[in-house]
């Protein structure tokens, strides 16, 4: 099944199309304007996403060889994210369906991260343990099987992601401030500062990340600017500690709980190096199998919309010319265990 994916949720214009498990195309296009601003300004993002939408799924249909008259069906990332982001996709993705006369199905932005993760993958077994970790997002996920899905815990307050970019603003580092952090890292002492880590309490799988960053705020306050200019490395390696530190126990715990054999990340944060060396390692030592996705499929792309698509109209299940953008949508089980 050749399906077109296309991803407008905050400010990656993206479109791509699939032949089945086969990415075809993946045409990717990172608005620039908002890291002057530090952070996504979702007017901005909006109208890039119309000035950009119709260039790059021409873009993403021409690479792919494939005429349009070919595809047998389109998917959209209908939420959770930016309304006015997600309309200029909805809508763009209704007119083509009418069009082509094909159909199309809204998805979950949430489920397109796991996707972009088994792109990866040739070999796994559900079910399947999920760390989804992005800029809006921090969740441990069980996948029962194709589109059905447990959350078994949540951030209850910032994502990992947005405490990576915060944390970066203040250190005066670049948006998004994630992969800065990363690189800056690599040359740091995670030791040099300890960073809290919020386990809350009982055995729970949620997950808490303004107290980090507050943490940082008032290192920085205390200690005068020429001994920070001078450990920013270090102060970048041991706020990633902390951040990586949590996000691995409780994943481990939750593996241990459930009796997991597969454990995946995906979403943005997934790129990250410390995150991936450690999971990979513990999940080494308990016997799990570590899927781990392309860099390329973490942060935000189509490809991952799309082959979350194909399983949905595979299953015979589209979406009506009533579909609209949800900036709150939660993850559903699509089908029943
Ligand atoms: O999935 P994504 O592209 O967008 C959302 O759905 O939010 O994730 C973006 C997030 C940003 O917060 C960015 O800083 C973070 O992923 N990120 C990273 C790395 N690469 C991207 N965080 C830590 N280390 C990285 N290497
Ligand atoms: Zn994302």
């Amino acid at each position: 099944m050749k399906v077109l994916g296309i991803e407008t949720s905050c400010d990656e214009t993206s479109a791509a199309v699939i032949d089945d498990d086969r990415v075809l195309s993946s045409i990717i296009s990172s608005q620039e304007i908002h890291s002057r601003f530090g952070g996504v300004v979702p007017e901005l993002a909006s109208r890039a996403h119309v000035r950009l939408i119709t260039p790059i799924v021409r873009k993403a249909l021409q690479s792919s060889g494939i005429d349009y008259k070919k595809l047998d069906g389109i998917a959209v990332t209908c939420g959770p994210g930016l309304v006015g982001a997600l309309l200029v996709g909805v809508n763009f993705v209704k007119g083509l369906s009418r069009a082509l006369n094909i159909p199309f199905i809204g998805v979950n932005h949430l489920e397109g991260h796991i996707y972009g993760n088994l792109l990866s993958q040739k070999n796994y077994q559900f079910p399947i343990l999920f760390l989804i970790v992005s800029g809006g997002h921090t969740m441990l996920i069980l996948m029962k099987d194709h589109l059905n899905y447990q959350v078994l815990g949540q951030t209850r307050d910032d994502a990992v992601g947005e405490a990576f970019d915060k944390g970066a603003k203040m250190l005066g580092l670049g948006y998004p401030g994630g992969p800065e952090i990363d690189r800056r890292a690599k040359n740091g002492d995670p030791d040099f500062y300890k960073f809290p880590r919020a386990w809350l309490k009982g055995q729970n799988f949620d997950f808490s990340y303004s107290g980090l960053k507050t943490a940082l705020l008032v290192y920085l306050e205390q200690n005068p600017p020429s001994a920070i200019s001078k450990h920013i490395d270090d102060i970048c390696a041991s706020y990633q500690a902390a951040a990586v530190e949590v996000l691995i126990k409780k994943t481990m715990n939750a593996a241990k709980h459930f009796g997991i054999k597969y454990v995946g990340v995906a979403g943005g944060v997934a790129a990250n190096s410390l995150l991936r060396e450690q999971l990979t390692e513990e999940c080494g030592k308990q016997g799990i199998i570590m899927l781990l996705p392309e860099p390329i499929y973490c942060t935000d792309n189509a490809a991952m919309i799309a082959r979350a698509g194909l399983e949905y109209l595979n299953s015979g299940i589209t979406s009506g010319q009533n579909l609209n953008a949800y900036p709150n949508l939660k993850i559903k089980s699509a089908k029943k265990s």
